[in-house]
């Protein structure tokens, strides 16, 4: 399959004022896209405007949710090249997610090249105002124009481009969490370690909830016992007690984040002992009235790493130490920003670089 590029005949302007782009509601000039459907196979790849999608109404996804999409971004660094963060990894993912959902397989190869060739031609869309970046959505979704239920063989995979501000309104200021004792997210065996929408749907009535009471996001407990911490809403969750470093492991139901995976190596590069371990919400509680729990940070690609102020569970609060950013939240996050904007020598091979 050749990659064609349609032209748009006229570019949009770009926002002028950095400091109000937002998250992911401006999109830029081109998008990727690419088909499938029985007869053909994968048949079509261009990198063309950036448009409305044709779908049938009866379209699987529409009705059965077979979609699965990842997030990852761009940087511009202080000298002007155009970095990627583990973009390889964010494909890989990609692929496991839709193996998941019963979805057939694309070339994740070619899928990266183009991607590559999207951003060389969508680099002056990279913002470069501190904490800026452009974000990049891939989604794959099952098309087939038929109401029942099956796996489609007809598919759009495509790539949109956004370019984003910091992800809390805050900034980096610590948010307040929500403990979720009521809903789940996720049980064993489910789909809750793989990134599809239905995952973010069923997640949204914990979230408005926790939205009207002032918090920012829900932390989920394990499905079976309610116990267990998991993860927060789009973060995977990371505490700092008597100098450990302890965060739930990836046990099926939390999403294996490729930011997370980046602070546990950075970690242990720096000698700090880390453990991927169960922990259970009494023994947060228990490490804060002992007064061991120094930090708690959530982390992800689109915040990188956000400090947590306070988790509220039942008639509890949980208050990390200190005030503001833990100094080993601030550390990861320096060190992690500083390797994907080029600034820190990137030692671990994370970086790519497009020319
Ligand atoms: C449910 C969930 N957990 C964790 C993460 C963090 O993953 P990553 O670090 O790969 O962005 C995300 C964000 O994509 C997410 O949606």
């Amino acid at each position: 399959m050749k990659l064609e590029f349609i032209q748009r005949q006229t570019l949009k302007d770009k926002p002028t004022d950095e400091s109000k782009l937002g998250f992911g509601r401006i999109f830029t000039d081109y998008m990727l896209l690419m088909k499938r459907n029985a007869e053909k196979g994968w048949h079509y790849a261009a990198i063309e405007p950036y448009g409305e999608l044709s779908l049938s109404p009866a379209a699987l996804v529409l009705h059965y949710a077979q979609e699965v999409f990842e997030g990852l971004k761009a940087y511009r660094s202080p000298d002007g090249r155009t970095l990627l963060f583990r973009p390889w990894d964010n494909i890989k993912r990609l692929v496991l997610s839709a193996e998941r959902m019963s979805m057939r397989p694309f070339d994740a190869e070619f899928l990266l090249e183009a991607l590559y060739e999207l951003i060389r031609i969508e680099r002056d869309w990279i913002p470069k105002a501190q904490g800026t970046s452009l974000y990049i959505r891939p989604a794959y979704i099952g098309i087939d124009p038929y109401v029942g239920i099956a796996s489609a063989e007809d598919y759009y995979l495509y790539i949109i481009l956004s370019p984003v501000g910091a992800y809390y309104a805050k900034g980096l200021a610590p948010v307040d969490i929500y403990v979720q004792t009521e809903y789940v997210r996720s049980v064993k065996g489910g789909t809750g370690s793989h990134k599809t929408g239905a995952n973010y749907a069923i997640s949204l009535k914990a979230s408005e909830l926790a939205h009207k009471n002032g918090f920012s996001q829900v932390l989920w407990l394990d499905g079976r016992e309610n116990r267990y911490i998991e993860e927060v809403g789009s973060m995977n969750i990371f505490f700092k007690i008597d100098g450990e470093l302890i965060t739930p492991p990836l046990g099926g139901t939390i999403l294996a984040g490729i930011t997370r995976d980046s602070i546990i190596a950075i970690a242990k590069d720096m000698g700090v002992k880390v453990s991927e371990r169960q922990i259970s919400i009494d023994e947060l509680y228990d490490a804060y009235k002992r007064g061991s729990l120094e930090e708690a940070f959530g982390s992800g690609t689109a915040c990188v790493v956000s400090p947590v102020g306070k988790f509220v569970w039942g008639d509890k609060e949980i208050i990390p130490g200190g005030s503001g950013m833990g100094e080993l939240t601030k550390r990861f996050y320096d060190t992690l920003t500083g390797i994907q904007l080029g600034i820190i020598e990137d030692k671990f091979g994370w970086v790519k670089q497009i020319d």
